[in-house]
């Protein structure tokens, strides 16, 4: 029996779930469950990163402390896995006792091997923020988050000697070049080592929620250390008992998004190697679903809640939806149309159909029987299941998916061929439908990673006894007896679907309060005043109408370093197709607010004429994300 370690990234608790990061747990879920069906001993573990400047922050806000905080949102991951049918073994915290004694092992033997040293950290500043933003994000002297001014200071960090390990890293990617995986992160990996690796600040002192580094309390341990060793010290690194790290270390595989990449293909091996310990197999990157070509973010408020389509659906046809819709290692975008359609196609006709089909012939001519079959559609089976056990192995759920429903397809073909409903309670059709009903309980156990609930109907009402890819044998329980179900998904009437969807969001819009306040404006102002509001360059590159409002165009608007979503009440004056491609003047620096119940983080500046709006434009090409002053 082989094992299996599978990890996510910890989510930090910050913020609420999102579509984004359920989508790496149903990864990670779907790939745990396939390897205990094929008989691995297996080993899921995610949990969440509760330390650091980004929960201190929000806590602060909030005015509660930070683990009043991770308190409240870390139930709110705990409810989605538990309501996506996560089927994790351990969920870590790092705020828990377990992780804090693991990372000062795993620092303690750092510190022996000399890879730990004291120096000063210089780097922007913003005082407001009381934090270091790197020097990438500094634009126009303004930190990135509320565009504060930053300056530069020195602090007393400690440092791990990163530079150190470059040559060890390369030549550990030499040795093991699936690593990384897709194969085309690696060579970004690679890359970025070779060009050279700075000494990396673990500490600050700015800082005062998380680890405290030993014998010298006012630093903490910057977040990425904390957060990587989560990965060991679930298992028990650094108890009394390390049974199940002895056990499961190294890692199978993690799967984390693209962002974090560098952390975990750098940085964690360097940590590892430095503390004597071994590294994990591989890194899967995957790519991210989007919202209107911007990757989902509170700021553009393009934020996709998974909860109202599981509560609408169900669990399996959102899973079902995410792995297979998009490839795992490249960017999808989500839609409410497109998850609709898969769901119609995919579901409702295609095994939806068959399902109830199939079950309700057996039941009419032979109360249900099911018998050996002729043994026709064995191979085909047999075939499309070792392409489905490699498309398993190269980590690719939406191939594997394919090659079933590949042979879903083949399988209504085959009825379609065989006609058992022409010459009912005949020979021919028992055979006929025995068979289709054995290669449907196939299809049931591949596509139980995905549709865990699904899957367990099917088989159940096929009259088979649940088995597992390890001991699936074609021909074996000879007979069985099946029943009847309705289709398992049902088929979604598009209009009525939309139609319902905008009246909760008009009743969802009267129950918000109106944003527009009548505010005193002074006479003159000072050039103070008129500094504090910030106006840039945007350059508008998606523009839609706000259901229900002639008046608001939805704009994704590039700045250069990101893209904003802003509402606009030009909507009478332009359509969205003359405005994509115009870079305009934009107030950068306005308060967040929703508009028709669709957030907006600035403001286009217009002119008026006769009450219409007129937009303004620049004489000379300007690039997004100038400033103008
Ligand atoms: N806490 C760190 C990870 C530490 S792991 C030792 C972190 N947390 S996060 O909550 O910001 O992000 C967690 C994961 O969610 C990342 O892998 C990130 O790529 C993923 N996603 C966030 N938004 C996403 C999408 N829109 N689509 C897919 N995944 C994305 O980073």
């Amino acid at each position: 029996m082989g094992k299996f370690y599978i990890s996510t990234p910890i989510y930090y608790v910050n913020d609420n779930p999102h579509l984004g990061h359920a989508y790496c747990t149903i990864l990670a879920d779907f790939f745990a469950r396939y390897h205990r069906l094929m008989g691995d001993e297996t080993y899921f573990l995610t949990g969440t990163d509760e330390h650091g400047q980004k929960v201190q922050k929000t806590a602060e806000k909030e005015g509660i402390s930070p683990k009043e905080l991770a308190d409240k949102v870390v139930v709110r991951y705990k409810e989605l896995w538990k309501k996506l049918d996560i089927s994790h073994n351990d969920f870590i915290r790092t705020t828990e006792e377990r992780h804090t004694k693991g990372v000062l092992k795993i620092l303690r033997k750092m510190i022996e091997n000399g890879d730990i040293y004291k120096d000063s950290y210089e780097g922007p500043y913003c005082v407001s923020c009381e934090s270091f933003f790197p020097e990438k994000d500094i634009v126009d002297g303004k930190c990135p988050d509320f565009g504060h001014p930053v300056t530069v200071l020195k602090e007393e960090s400690y440092f791990f000697r990163l530079s150190k390990y470059q040559k060890s890293l390369l030549d550990f990617y030499s040795a093991n070049p699936d690593f990384v995986l897709p194969s085309s992160r690696m060579n970004e990996v690679r890359s970025f080592v070779e060009s050279g690796l700075k000494d990396l600040s673990i500490t600050r002192t700015s800082i005062h929620w998380g680890i405290n580094f030993p014998d010298d309390e006012k630093h903490v341990l910057y977040v990425w250390l904390d957060a990587l060793s989560n990965y060991i010290t679930a298992l028990g690194y650094g108890s009394e008992n390390e049974e199940l790290y002895n056990k499961f270390w190294p890692c199978d595989i993690h799967l984390i998004g693209k962002d974090i990449l560098r952390f975990h293909a750098v940085y964690w091996p360097a940590f590892l190697m430095s503390a004597g310990l071994p590294l994990p197999k591989h890194i899967f990157g995957h790519g991210w679903w989007m919202k209107d070509q911007s990757k989902m973010s509170k700021s553009l408020g393009n934020i996709v809640d998974p909860n109202p389509f599981v509560d609408e659906f169900s669990s399996d046809v959102l899973r079902y939806f995410l792995l297979r819709e998009k490839p795992i290692g490249t960017d999808g975008s989500f839609s409410d149309e497109g998850f609709i359609d898969r769901l119609n196609a995919d579901l409702a006709n295609d095994l939806g159909n068959l399902t109830s089909r199939l079950l309700a012939l057996l039941d009419q001519q032979f109360q249900g029987r099911v018998t050996e079959g002729d043994g026709s559609l064995k191979e085909m089976a047999l075939k499309q299941l070792d392409d489905y056990y490699k498309a398993m192995e190269n980590f690719a759920p939406k191939e594997a998916l394919e090659i079933v429903w590949a042979f879903i397809s083949s399988l209504n073909k085959f009825l379609v061929a065989r006609e058992p409903w022409a010459k009912p309670k005949t020979k021919d059709s028992e055979t006929a439908l025995s068979e289709a009903a054995r290669a449907l309980r196939l299809v049931s156990l591949q596509i139980a990673p995905a549709m865990p609930h699904a899957a367990g109907t099917i088989i159940k009402s096929l009259g088979f006894t649940p088995v597992s890819f390890k001991n699936f044998k074609w021909d074996d329980q000879q007979e069985t007896r099946a029943y009847r179900i309705s289709n398992l998904f049902p088929r979604v009437d598009k209009k009525e679907y939309f139609k319902e969807l905008e009246s909760k969001k008009e009743k969802a819009m009267e129950t918000e309060k109106p944003q527009e306040e009548k505010r005193e404006e002074p006479k003159t102002v000072s050039i103070d005043y008129f500094r504090a509001v910030e106006l840039k360059a945007g350059k508008i590159i998606h523009a839609e109408r706000v259901p229900k409002s002639n008046k608001l165009v939805k704009l994704i608007v590039d700045f250069g370093t990101e893209n904003r979503q802003i509402v606009a009440g030009i909507g009478k004056k332009y359509s969205p197709e003359e405005l994509v491609g115009r870079t305009c003047p934009f107030v950068y620096n306005l308060e967040p607010a929703k508009l028709m119940g669709v957030e907006s983080n600035g403001m286009i500046l217009a002119g008026n004429i006769d009450g219409e709006p007129v937009i303004l434009q620049f004489l000379e090409d300007v690039p997004p994300g100038s400033k103008i002053t």
